[in-house]
């Protein structure tokens, strides 16, 4: 029997606005995703990439179908075990970043450590290997509002990968990024899923990025196809 998928989605469908105003932005989308696998969607800007990832990650909740991490479906989980959850076994890697504009790169990444109780100086030791690892040692002490938009990027990844989740989300998380940091962004997040049995999808408009995962596949309004 092959194993359980990692992350499994069963026929999400999602659209936003009432009446005339509505949209729908896809329907009877499934997707398995392998411990060890990594893949990437593409699609036109607006096609409802963001919203999925968003779906997946129980941020948003599904118009119909289900969600499954671990085998575990949380988008009928109430609100606060849902982020319990989502905070364990999930890292996101949001398209604007979200860093918080009070904390400085390195209180950024370690926060994720410090809410699941760890104390302060291990938690900001781990942050600041992680911001080493994506060339950013200088910029430890630094709040978001000077850093460049491909720092903010490389912090906002580092934050993702902090707590070593399983599953690990990332929108376009090298679009700020020029090659030499995109290629170093990605191995850090493929070498992460790999190296503990987790799963990669990430959002990318950078074919270069795509073909370096396992799999792509476009999002439709019919879901998603394989290419
Ligand atoms: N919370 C929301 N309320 C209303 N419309 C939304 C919301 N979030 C996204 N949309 C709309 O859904 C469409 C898809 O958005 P998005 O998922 O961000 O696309 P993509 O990431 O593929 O560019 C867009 O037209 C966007 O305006
Ligand atoms: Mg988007």
């Amino acid at each position: 029997m092959p194993a359980e998928p990692l992350l499994s989605a069963e026929s999400l469908a999602k659209g936003f606005g009432e009446g005339e105003a509505r949209v729908e932005l896809f329907s009877g989308l499934s997707l398995e995703l392998g411990a060890g696998e990594a893949a990437a969607i593409v699609g036109p800007s607006g096609c409802g990439k963001s919203t999925l990832l968003h779906l997946l990650a129980g941020l948003d909740s599904p118009d119909a179908g289900r969600v499954l991490v671990d085998g575990r479906d949380w988008t009928t989980l109430p609100p606060e075990p849902r982020a319990k959850w989502r905070g364990e076994a999930v890292g996101f890697v949001f398209q604007l970043h979200h860093l918080l504009p009070e904390l400085t790169a390195e209180e950024n990444v370690a926060l994720p450590l410090l809410l699941a109780g760890s104390p302060e100086g291990p938690a900001r030791s781990a942050a600041r290997e992680l911001l080493s690892r994506v060339g950013l040692s200088r910029q430890a002490g630094a709040f978001p509002r000077v850093l460049s938009g491909g720092e903010r990027q490389r912090v906002a990844i580092a934050r993702a990968v902090v707590r070593s989740p399983r599953l690990l989300l990332c929108d376009e998380p090298t679009g700020s990024l020029d090659a030499a940091h995109a290629a170093d962004v990605l191995d850090l997040l493929l070498g992460a899923a790999r190296e503990r049995a987790g799963a990669l999808l990430l959002v990318t408009h950078d074919p270069g990025v795509a073909s370096r995962c396992g799999s792509v596949r476009t999002l439709t309004p019919a879901g998603l196809s394989a290419g």
